[in-house]
């Protein structure tokens, strides 16, 4: 068990080597377990976590915030247009006070281009840890919760079993690559033969797919890009189906609507997940875009795990910040 986390940053899913993913889940379970109980876990008492964030959030915001108060400490929610981060607050100024302030700094900043390096250089300027609450590249703490709930459904031999990562349409913006690109690097770790499914203009990033499979060949895993959405899902254990932008192919937002418009059949849909193993589970990060990304019946009905999903980043994040923030 590889226990010695404190003072490290999480900001891609690599940052951490298997061994010490699998102990952030341990502690994440011991955590859900003693929430449950109402047992106190206050391993955090008097530390404060800054929430630096660049774009909105439901999930992330509350998990971190509310996972800061059960382990005793609090959570500082600050946006980043209330700051002097526009008037001339670089990230050095950010990571060198914010450091001396705080005891972590948890930063989403998802621009292209610009969210992924602001993090890092933050980090090189802080003497406390940086965790990633999603930029465009990566989103680690989502991809931990999914682990989380992946395990909690189908067992902790997950060797053999397929998961489908699936772009599907949505209409409400061009959303991040960054939950896909995390899934296809962390998944083949733990034994998941990953199919990923796009249409050709969604693309994820080239040193990311090499990435990916350089863990699957190493952990002796699957991995498989298709362009089929029912072909993919077929026999599939696991379909995490969502959108994502065509951001390799084009960040404008009026342009990218143009090519995801071509895609309005790529829709989780009991059809699709009828094609999937009977005892399937359905994944979605949230928010999904209803009845365009995925229909009612499949994001309510009996195969959705959604809500255990959204419940396990509290329980995830809660680990990482207990083992790092010290
Ligand atoms: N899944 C997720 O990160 O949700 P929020 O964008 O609401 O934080």
């Amino acid at each position: 068990m590889q226990t010695d986390l404190r003072g490290r940053d999480l900001i891609g899913d690599l940052d951490f080597t298997r061994e010490e993913v699998e102990t952030v889940l341990e502690v994440a379970f011991d955590l859900k377990r003693k929430r449950a109980l109402g047992e106190p876990h206050p391993y955090l008492r008097d530390k404060v976590l800054a929430m630096l964030f660049f774009f909105s959030s439901t999930r992330t915001r509350g998990s971190f915030e509310a996972g800061m108060a059960q382990l005793g400490g609090h959570a500082a929610f600050i946006e980043s247009r209330t700051t002097q981060i526009s008037h001339g607050d670089t990230e050095k100024e950010m990571g060198e006070i914010f450091g001396r302030y705080f005891d972590g700094i948890a930063i989403r900043h998802v621009d292209w281009g610009i969210g992924n390096r602001y993090l890092n250089l933050v980090a090189e300027a802080s003497r406390e840890p940086v965790l990633n609450m999603q930029c465009e590249f990566y989103h680690p703490f989502q991809i931990l919760a999914d682990l989380m709930t992946i395990i909690e459904k189908k067992g902790r031999d997950l060797r053999r079993k397929k998961m489908v990562v699936s772009w599907a349409y949505a209409s409400s913006y061009l959303k991040p690559v960054s939950v896909p690109q995390s899934l296809i690097l962390q998944m083949p770790r733990f034994g998941l033969d990953v199919v990923l499914a796009h249409p050709p203009e969604f693309k994820l990033m080239p040193e990311i797919m090499d990435q990916a499979k350089a863990q699957a060949k190493k952990f002796g895993t699957g991995f498989e890009v298709v362009d089929d959405m029912n072909e993919a899902v077929k026999d599939a254990d696991i379909v995490y189906a969502k959108s994502w932008g065509p951001l390799l192919t084009t960040t404008d937002p009026e342009g990218g609507k143009k090519i995801q418009d071509k895609y309005k059949d790529w829709i989780a849909d009991e059809k699709k997940m009828g094609l999937a193993k009977a005892d399937s589970i359905y994944m979605h990060p949230l928010p999904a875009d209803r009845n365009i990304e995925v229909t009612d019946g499949v994001i309510d009905g009996p195969h959705s795990v959604v809500f255990d999903e959204a419940e396990n980043r509290l329980h995830a994040q809660k680990a990482v910040m207990a083992l790092t923030m010290r």
